[in-house]
């Protein structure tokens, strides 16, 4: 990568413009000092794009990034004769058109034949083994992305032209859409680009990104979409290309239709050569030496299906020899050489039986469907959530509905919408209310946010669910005291806050249905094992708004003693570096509550640990000192919570998703992508027995 030419500004520079005002600096050497600044600037934000989104692995902060690009721009608004459509800074750009333009494909967009049962895959291969008798065949496996097939043209190396599939033949120009994605680069890496390249791969919105956009349409009443994949293809129908670059597409690459003078053997090439240029390929493509191989893959990846961060419909296989490809030709639309294994839909129809109100330890009140149970991807569904009253009212579900529901990625099911041409007039309008459904205090909600909050300090269902937060597995852990539990003792009255736990008798206990002697002792053991959980978990347990896992840890770290959290103030708690400006009001309002400080007084007296016992690392050169750590897979003689607890006491920190900045991966059983992309990205992948070897020392 060039570097800067010279430190410091251009313009702006006082020096600078009494010079060009002399006259003893001709205005063409500015001109071409601006020119190698622009080119330095672009090259160096192509780099970083590259990283981030082809490498995943980002060499700098957003904020450096950021920096660089106004930068870029300042550049370009004072030299506009500088600008290029390439530039990084033009990816937003044109009018809104009036219609799509048409394009014809240089090479037609094939569609896929399908297979949906194992016999089916082998059908196919062997078809290929009977028509192609040359030598033994591999494949590869890809992820099918449920998004939208688009066309990519380059012309010495620089995007002119993207399309969608259409009719496989012509699709629809949407050029000025498709360049406001992030992850479709402008210009082609590396100097020996093809004169003309023709790319093809999967537009798409992620889970998140669909989510959010969901939830602001929701909020300003706006009609939702129904699955990612219909906010992706409405998203690139805008002809306001304005609108297209505020609702975050990606796109993953995965062909080549028309080019000139590459030398490609295999698909697998094919997708380097794609990496190497520049686009954003799937990490999860694996190739596979037969079918029985290729099953495998796909069982694999439907099991990790709900883990990914973005919708997937099936697996694809594809013969990875080209010679081979084209040997085996296409019936009609569908090459002979590929095939679609479609996993279970993620969608399906059922009734609204009744929706209720939940109640959260934050007093939230979420919307749920009661649903008539039903085979959802696997699984049988019989609630869904309907979020919050804005999504109610946007969806207008009612009860009687008969409903299409949706569960994809490991979230509650959701009601996509309602049929409506199956209703008969019998269905009834929910109403959200106006008080606590188990309290009967005010449902309050404050302007901008999208949930109602019962505002009753004593609601016992917050109650409840605060003590189901206490109680469990990530705070103070105490086993057998589960929900049920939870509610006879609310109801019962033995318990009206978080430090009665603590003065439960046996014969209190006893006197539960249910309940017996073995199960009261057990009880009551787990109850004493809790009070020697760390001050963190203490933190996490009180159920302070906003202050998750990761934060409780960074307080307990910081105070080192519950009586000094309780003292903070809110100044000091923005001094440290996690806790935002919201966990530090929520903290503060929470400590500054006397019914707060007195069950954190009766907690301390109960006996529970509330200072840090400092835990150093086991040797001063540990492995883990100041390594970034990522769990994936099932480990057998730990849980998640306890192998991170052991990784950061030896020095290590616990992050969720491995990037360039991971050092190690430890891996269990059965691991899930983390895995795959760590062997990708050659991170070191640590078992099980490995930390038991660092525990030893
Ligand atoms: S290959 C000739 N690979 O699935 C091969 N398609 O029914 C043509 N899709 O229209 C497509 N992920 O929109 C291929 N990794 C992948 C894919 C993929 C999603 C979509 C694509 C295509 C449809 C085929």
């Amino acid at each position: 990568m060039q570097k800067m030419p010279w430190k410091g500004g251009l313009f702006g520079d006082a020096t600078l413009a009494k010079h060009i005002r002399k006259g003893d600096l001709p205005m063409e050497s500015v001109l071409e000092r601006a020119r190698q600044e622009i080119t330095a600037l672009r090259e160096e934000i192509r780099h970083h794009d590259y990283r981030y989104y082809v490498l995943n692995s980002p060499e700098i902060s957003d904020a450096e990034y950021d920096r660089l690009m106004r930068r870029l721009r300042e550049l370009e608004a004072v030299y506009p004769a500088l600008i290029t459509p390439d530039s990084p800074t033009q990816r937003v750009g044109g009018a809104p058109l009036a219609a799509f333009g048409q394009v014809e494909h240089l090479v037609p967009l094939l569609s896929l034949d399908n297979a949906v049962t194992q016999a089916e895959l082998w059908e196919f291969d062997s078809r290929i083994q009977r028509r192609w008798q040359g030598e033994s065949l591999t494949y590869v496996v890809e992820p099918k992305i449920d998004g939208l097939a688009v066309a990519l043209t380059y012309e010495d190396g620089v995007l002119v032209r993207g399309a969608t599939r259409g009719d496989g033949e012509r699709g629809e120009d949407i050029t000025q859409n498709l360049r406001t994605i992030a992850s479709v680069p402008l210009r082609l890496r590396g100097d020996e680009v093809p004169p003309i390249l023709d790319v093809r791969g999967e537009a798409y919105m992620d889970r998140r990104a669909f989510d959010e956009l969901n939830q602001r349409r929701g909020a300003a009443g706006e009609p939702l979409f129904a699955n990612p994949r219909n906010a992706a293809a409405g998203s690139l129908r805008q002809l306001d290309p304005q609108i297209t670059a505020g609702r975050r597409l990606s796109v993953f690459m995965y062909a080549l239709g028309y080019y000139e003078g590459l030398d490609l053997a295999t698909h697998w090439q094919v997708l380097e050569y794609l990496r190497q240029v520049g686009f954003r390929v799937n990490p999860l493509i694996e190739r596979c030496s037969d079918i029985a191989a290729v099953w495998e893959y796909c069982q694999k990846l439907q099991t990790e299906r709900d883990g990914l961060t973005y919708d997937i419909d099936g697996a694809v296989v594809k013969v990875d020899s080209l010679a081979a490809q084209a040997g085996l030709g296409a019936t009609g639309k569908s090459p002979r050489w590929a095939v679609a294994f479609k996993f279970p839909a993620e969608e399906a129809t059922t009734v609204v039986e009744d929706i209720i109100i939940q109640v959260g330890r934050t007093g939230a009140l979420t919307p749920l469907a009661l649903l008539r149970p039903v085979e959802v991807a696997g699984s049988t569904v019989s609630r869904a959530t309907l979020h919050n009253a804005d999504v109610l009212k946007a969806k207008d579900v009612r009860i009687g509905d008969t409903v299409i529901i949706r569960k994809a990625g490991d979230v509650i099911p959701e009601i996509v919408k309602p049929v409506e041409s199956k209703r008969t007039g019998q269905e009834r309008i929910f109403v959200f209310p106006s008080h606590c459904p188990v309290c009967n205090a005010e449902v309050q909600r404050l302007p901008g946010e999208a949930v109602s909050r019962c505002i009753g300090t004593a609601c016992p269902a917050q109650l409840v669910e605060g003590l189901v937060h206490f109680a469990s597995r990530g705070a103070m852990d105490i086993e057998g005291l589960g929900p049920a539990l939870i509610s006879q003792l609310v109801e019962t009255g033995l318990v009206k806050d978080a430090a009665d736990i603590y003065v439960l008798s046996a014969e209190e206990l006893l006197k539960l249905p249910r309940v017996g002697k073995k199960s009261a002792e057990n009880l009551l053991a787990a109850i004493e094992a809790s009070k020697s959980r760390t001050l963190a978990r203490v933190v996490y347990a009180l159920g302070i708004r906003l202050v998750g896992e990761a934060a409780a840890r960074e307080l307990a770290a910081h105070f080192g003693t519950m009586d000094r959290l309780l003292a903070t103030s809110r100044e000091e708690l923005q001094q440290i570096p996690q806790i935002g400006d919201k966990i530090a009001d929520s903290i503060t309002t929470f400590m500054a509550e006397p019914q707060n400080q007195r069950v954190i007084q009766r907690l301390k007296e109960a006996g529970i640990t509330m200072t840090e016992t400092p835990v150093r690392p086991m040797a001063e050169s540990s492995l883990l000192e100041g390594k970034t750590v990522v769990l994936t897979g099932t480990l057998e003689r730990y849980s998640r919570q306890k192998a991170a607890e052991l990784v950061r006491s030896l020095g290590g920190k616990v992050t969720n998703s491995v990037t360039g900045k991971t050092d190690y991966v430890i891996a269990g059983a059965n691991p899930g992508s983390k895995y795959a992309k760590a062997m990708e990205m050659k991170i070191p992948i640590l078992a099980e027995a490995d930390l038991d070897g660092l525990l030893e020392g």
